[in-house]
């Protein structure tokens, strides 16, 4: 739902009590990340995680000193928990959202928002009907090194962004992941698992996207585990391996995106490098808060690192959550939202469908740019 944006001079203090949060999904990055993450604000209260494998929710809850560990149903039926955190695979995401939504709970959901249109555009109308809140990762557009290319930016360091060059390019996350195949399936693959990322970090930077170009190609039909308890396992790969995409931005920039899950060998490529009338702007790989903002200006010749401008360098998700509980307390638009997502998942499928040979894609959905970080924020705090 829409609500007045929020501006650096729009501030409101901290919630006086902090929002009651649930977990929902149980695997790894629950445990790698969001826990910590409620645990790292003081918005944020985490009261209770479920998974549809109770085993794994008693787990994480004796792991992370959680008060329960519960089924799904019995967590929704909490009236305590204000807020859930969807952690579960892209394929269950939009059903859990509307059990969330139906339950009176606000939603934060993993990446990507939907697997397809249909799906996120459900979403949103139900929370709009509702009065509820719905939010999205990535939230790692919310952190240093985004938030500091933008400061410059904004600032005009590098005059008007024209074009752009951005690279997602590994080796395959069956060697790390413990339970992979759903990366592999319908709403995953590099370009709805790892696109939003990049798409975030661009209309964060660049605004929205007005039409996609775009080539895809499956290099392997099947994959197999290399991690944990599973490895050796062989699974079907359902989507596109390899993505490359052209995007062609309201403000005029041409951007070409590539996703890969295919690349042998460790690219040299930047993530993301910008250009703009009066120089050029490397931003570091975007799944992450940390690393170095680049610049090169017009007749300087040499790329210079530019000191990090804004907090929350370490710790990679989160801060996307804590804006949320911020903005349920205070009434504010949340950063993190849901017209964002949906817009990155209306230019992801258009990629999918140009890819497929409907030649240039109009997007139909837009969405604003979300308001920067302000300057100057200790860890844990937000506005
Ligand atoms: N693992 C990472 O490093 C990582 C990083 C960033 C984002 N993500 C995103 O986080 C989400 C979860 O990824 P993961 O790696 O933790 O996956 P995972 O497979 O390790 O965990 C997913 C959990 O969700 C549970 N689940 C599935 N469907 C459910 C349903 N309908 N109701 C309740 N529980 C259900 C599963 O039982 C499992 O415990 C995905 O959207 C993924 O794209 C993962």
């Amino acid at each position: 739902m829409s609500r007045p944006a929020t501006s650096t001079a729009d501030r409101v203090t901290m919630p006086t009590s902090p929002v009651r949060v649930g977990i929902v999904g149980c695997g790894d990055i629950a445990k790698k990340a969001y826990v910590p993450a409620c645990k790292r604000f003081p918005g944020l209260e985490l009261v209770a995680c479920a998974d549809r494998d109770v085993a794994r929710a008693e787990g994480l809850a004796r792991e992370s000193g959680l008060p329960a560990g519960t089924s799904v149903a019995a967590l929704l039926a909490d009236p305590a928990i204000e807020l859930v955190i969807n952690l579960t695979i892209p394929q269950a995401h939009a059903e859990v959202n509307h059990a969330c939504l139906a339950a009176g709970k606000h939603v934060y959901c993993e990446k990507p928002f939907g697997i397809d249109r249909d799906e996120g555009r459900a979403v949103l109308a139900e929370a709009a009907k509702r009065g509820l809140l719905v939010g999205s990762a990535p939230d790692t557009v919310l952190g240093s090194a985004v938030q500091t290319a933008r400061h410059h930016i904004d600032a005009g360091l590098v005059g008007r962004i024209i074009g752009g060059s951005c690279h997602m390019l590994c080796d395959a996350p069956e060697t790390w992941h413990p339970n992979p195949a759903f990366l592999y399936q319908r709403g995953a693959g590099p370009l709805f698992d790892m696109g939003a990322y990049y798409l975030h970090t661009l209309i964060t930077l660049i605004g929205p996207v007005r039409r996609v170009a775009a080539a895809a190609a499956t290099t392997w039909t099947s994959r197999t585990i290399g991690s944990q308890s599973l490895r050796g396992q062989a699974f079907a790969v359902e989507v596109p391996t390899h993505v490359s995409a052209l995007l062609t931005f309201h403000s005029g920039a041409i951007v070409n995106l590539t996703l890969s899950f295919d690349v042998r060998g460790t690219s040299t490529l930047p993530n993301m490098e910008l250009f703009g009338t009066e120089g050029s702007i490397q931003i570091p790989d975007p799944n992450f808060c940390d690393g170095d903002v680049r610049i090169n200006r017009r007749g300087v010749h040499a790329w210079t690192t530019y000191q990090p401008t804004h907090g929350y360098r370490t710790g990679s998700r989160g801060v996307g959550v804590a804006d949320m509980a911020l903005a349920i307390r205070s009434g504010r638009t949340h950063r993190a939202n849901g017209e964002l997502a949906m817009h990155a998942l209306d230019i992801m499928a258009a990629i999918a469908e140009a890819a497929a040979g409907a030649g240039q894609v109009d997007i139909a959905t837009t969405c604003e740019r979300p308001a920067a970080m302000p300057l100057g924020l200790s860890d844990g705090e937000i506005d």
